[in-house]
């Protein structure tokens, strides 16, 4: 399907993951630092694959598809601290060990593990070419992973925003945004979308406890956009759908599975339930970098646990619970695919249903 192209362009000028060549010829990898906006802007360098593990691990960079851009990039500076190194033949088993950390940073989103299989062939094939050759290639290759990115969101977004009518309300939870993604975002796209094709969009964003995405990304990032909108608490979107003010839910994912059942920011579940309930409808953009076809369904999702201090404080230093209380912290839920209205991919638009025979 074509899209008319839109009166206006609405995007976030900012780039949560940006290669930079420095003029010695060696590359970096900035990060913008998401644990400190909104309040400052801030980058970190990674210089080499350990950095970029820490970033990703760190929550400097977060959100499915940007921590896959970043995995690959961390593949391509794990590539490049090997110059250094004299045994050419220990390259290949030294990039498996540069891929397994990266791989083991965080365990939810399946893209991490997508981009840096995508990344593979271009260093499994190392005999035939020198390691500069070969970093030089894998730089590109995520660059490309990137610029494909934002291109598939706009795509989603052109799929999406047909769903959203003039004059919406929309309820987000974490941040699907720029910030989240190559660019333009997933959900956030599909909002962005709806403005630029001349709609009026009002959007309540969840504060999305504990690491509060919502109130710190989301919120800046439609704010900056001029695109008006009122952050919640997550209690408060239960009442909000009870009154009508709510027209539609969109969030992204952070893994899909085969049978369309979601993982997603802690939070997204009882969203669904609420929605349903509500008689709402509950959609997920997702590109199909997302989509983990090798299982079956999500009760087969690793789920990641963090640390209690993201509960028992606000912020890095201020206490609002007691010490020596438990505490339960998954980053994550699962929605099952009966409560999921659409998926809105790259692809089209489609019932959880139908995606086994979309996995073209
Ligand atoms: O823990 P985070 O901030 O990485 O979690 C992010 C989310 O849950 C997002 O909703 C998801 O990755 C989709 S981003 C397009």
């Amino acid at each position: 399907m074509t899209h008319a192209m839109p009166a206006i362009t609405i995007s976030l000028m900012v780039d949560a993951v940006k290669w930079v060549k420095n003029p010695d010829g060696t590359h970096e990898v900035h990060l913008l630092d998401q644990r400190a906006l909104p309040v400052r802007t801030e980058f970190f360098v990674c210089r080499d694959h350990d950095d970029m593990a820490k970033g990703i691990r760190d929550m400097v960079v977060r959100g499915a598809p940007a921590i896959g851009i970043s995995a690959a990039f961390g593949v391509a500076l794990g590539a490049q601290s090997f110059l250094r190194k004299s045994l050419q033949d220990a390259f290949v088993p030294y990039m498996e060990d540069v891929s397994s950390i990266l791989a083991g940073t965080r365990p939810t989103a399946v893209n991490l593990f997508w981009a840096i299989q995508r990344m593979r062939p271009f260093w499994e094939k190392g005999s035939r070419q020198t390691a500069p050759e070969i970093t030089e290639g894998l730089f590109k290759e995520a660059q490309r992973i990137k610029e494909e990115d934002i291109h598939l969101n706009r795509r989603m977004g052109g799929h999406g925003q047909e769903l959203i009518r003039d004059g919406s309300t929309i309820l987000t939870h974490c941040n699907a945004g720029a910030l989240a993604t190559g660019g333009y975002g997933t959900a956030l796209g599909v909002i962005r979308a709806a403005v630029e094709a001349g709609k009026t969009i009002r959007v309540f964003a969840d504060e999305t406890r504990p690491y509060l995405q919502g109130a710190r990304l989301t919120a800046y990032e439609l704010v900056e956009d001029g695109i008006p909108t009122t952050l919640i608490t997550d209690g408060m979107a239960a009442s909000l759908m009870a009154m009508k003010k709510i027209d539609a839910v969109i969030v992204g994912a952070d893994r899909v599975t085969a049978n369309g059942d979601v993982a997603n920011k802690i939070g997204t579940y009882g969203l669904a339930v609420l929605a349903k309930a509500h008689g709402i409808p509950f959609y997920v953009a997702v590109p199909f970098s997302t989509i983990d076809f090798d299982m079956s369904s999500g009760s087969q999702i690793p789920i990641e646990q963090r640390s209690p201090d993201e509960v028992t404080h606000i912020g890095p230093g201020v206490r609002i619970a007691p010490e020596g209380v438990s505490v339960y912290n998954p980053a994550f839920d699962v929605t099952p695919a009966d409560l999921v209205t659409a998926l809105i991919t790259e692809k089209g638009v489609f019932k959880p249903s139908e995606l086994r025979s979309k996995a073209f």
